[in-house]
């Protein structure tokens, strides 16, 4: 089926520009003026813009995690990005201790597969890799297409993984082009001031930011970005929340090492205060790294400006209020750790980016898309608008006013990060390979139609 998308603003990460979009096979056939129109569905997008699909390189979908698993599967959950104006997710694909990378890999295939409304990838999340497995990265890269690798530098005697082991993944990686991304805070320190906040009778949920300092997270990423130096490595640093963490990145970016900053919506909008809220409230805060206190969002929003902070995922690891995050009720270090935020994702970044003026239409394409395509082998079949691209489409009206609100977000998670957040805009219509999944702001979309995505190595584009 054809379809013409006309009259709209098409916004890509390099130009902006009024021009008709037509689509045919799931693909872009033509960006121009006067396409022709016989046999293709017209979608009038006056008053409206055009943006490649979104791109949300950081999700955690069914996943087990601090003793639960997360209430967002790749049904509920692509549903809800997509609402969002997401249409390709990559997923973090966790590694089980002991099994193969390919064991674990199988698991997230079944995982997704019959539910995934929008396209995906995975990346690897490494743990203690012993040499064998070591030896399956090129075997991941070449033959699956999962590119990238997750080491944590928390969460310790779970899945914190030590110094040695960040270097060699970095090594491999090098030589089998593909990127290290890393949770850049500093596990043993956390873990003794979780120890002494615990002796002293502190259980409340402030106490998880408390103990979880920007200092902590300075000093990881900058220890990684010595390491990844050392190695030759290109080096991603995901969910940086914090001044310190920025100045790190900065600077490595100042000496030309090729490092590359994300950070997620919730960061640059959400204060500490959220954790002092009434009762037990707080623990939907709870994610780490933490939410800051206000003053380091400018040092995010000056990152987002200057380039080094260059991707927007959303770390969407959704835990019920009810059910899920009270495990911590009595000891704050047992809430489940991460929040519901992969449907406000644009919305957000649109609301205080673009409409405060913080950021253009470009800028907001790239960081919501483009850039993740390209350092995550995407592009260009994801990440524009251009001829032969998969037709992946957000039709967004920058008039509409909203309020978010878990009452009528489309994940299955009880709350919402940004209760009672009035944003403009709203996706309208989103397409994924020419197919509808929103359209005329409900959602349409099929589980199963999402497609795998294999990567292509780090830099070949
Ligand atoms: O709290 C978070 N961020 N949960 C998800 C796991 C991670 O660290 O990315
Ligand atoms: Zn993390
Ligand atoms: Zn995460």
């Amino acid at each position: 089926m054809k379809k013409l998308i006309t009259n709209g603003l098409v916004v890509t990460a390099d130009h902006v520009q009024r021009a008709d979009v037509a689509i045919e096979n799931g693909i872009v056939t033509a960006i121009g003026h006067k396409l022709g129109d016989s046999g293709a569905e017209v979608i009038n997008a006056e008053g409206r813009y055009v943006f490649p699909g979104g791109i949300d390189p950081h999700t955690h979908l069914d996943m087990p995690f601090g003793g639960t698993v997360t209430v967002d599967d790749f049904e509920s959950g692509t549903r809800g990005f997509a609402c969002g104006g997401t249409t390709t997710i990559i997923d973090f694909c966790m590694h089980e201790r002991g099994k193969s990378l390919r064991h674990s890999l199988d698991i997230w295939h079944e995982k997704a597969r019959g539910k995934a409304v929008i396209d995906y990838g995975f990346h690897m999340m490494a743990g203690d890799l012993q040499d064998d497995i070591l030896d399956e990265i090129p075997l991941m890269v070449y033959e699956h297409g999962v590119m990238s690798f997750k080491v944590f530098m928390a969460y310790k005697n779970t899945l914190q993984a030590d110094d040695k082991t960040l270097f060699r993944v970095l090594q491999k990686a090098k030589s089998a082009h593909a990127l290290v991304q890393v949770h850049a805070e500093n596990g043993d320190v956390i873990d003794a001031l979780v120890e002494d906040a615990l002796a002293q009778g502190h259980v409340q949920p402030q106490y998880h930011a408390l103990t979880r300092p920007p200092a902590a997270e300075g000093e990881a990423t900058g220890r990684a970005i010595e390491l990844a130096k050392l190695a030759g490595a290109p080096l991603y640093i995901v969910h940086v929340t914090c001044q310190q963490a920025v100045d790190k990145i900065g600077e490595a970016r100042r000496r030309a090492q090729p490092v590359f900053g994300e950070t997620c919506e919730q960061y640059l909008v959400c204060d500490d205060t959220a954790y002092a809220g009434p009762g037990f409230e707080g623990a939907k805060y709870v994610m780490s790294p933490p939410i800051r206190e206000k003053s380091h969002q400018e040092a995010l929003w000056n990152g987002i400006f200057n380039g080094d902070i260059m991707v927007l995922g959303s770390d969407q690891c959704s835990f019920n209020f009810h059910g899920q995050k009270d495990l911590g009720k009595d000891d704050f270090s047992k809430i489940p750790n991460g929040g519901p935020s992969g449907e406000d994702r644009m919305g957000i970044l649109y609301e205080y980016g673009v409409v405060q003026g913080r950021i253009g239409l470009s800028k907001f394409v790239s960081l919501t898309s483009t850039t993740a395509a390209k350092l995550f082998g995407l592009f260009p079949k994801k990440g524009t608008i251009a001829v032969g691209s998969d037709a992946d489409v957000v039709i967004w009206d920058p008039h509409v006013e909203r309020t978010i609100s878990a009452e009528t977000h489309h994940l299955q998670c009880d709350y919402s990060l940004f209760e009672g957040f009035k944003v403009h805009g709203q996706a309208t219509d989103v397409l994924v390979r020419g197919e509808y999944v929103v359209r005329d702001r409900a959602f349409v979309g099929t589980p199963g139609t999402g497609q795998y995505l294999r990567g292509k190595p780090f830099g070949y584009q």
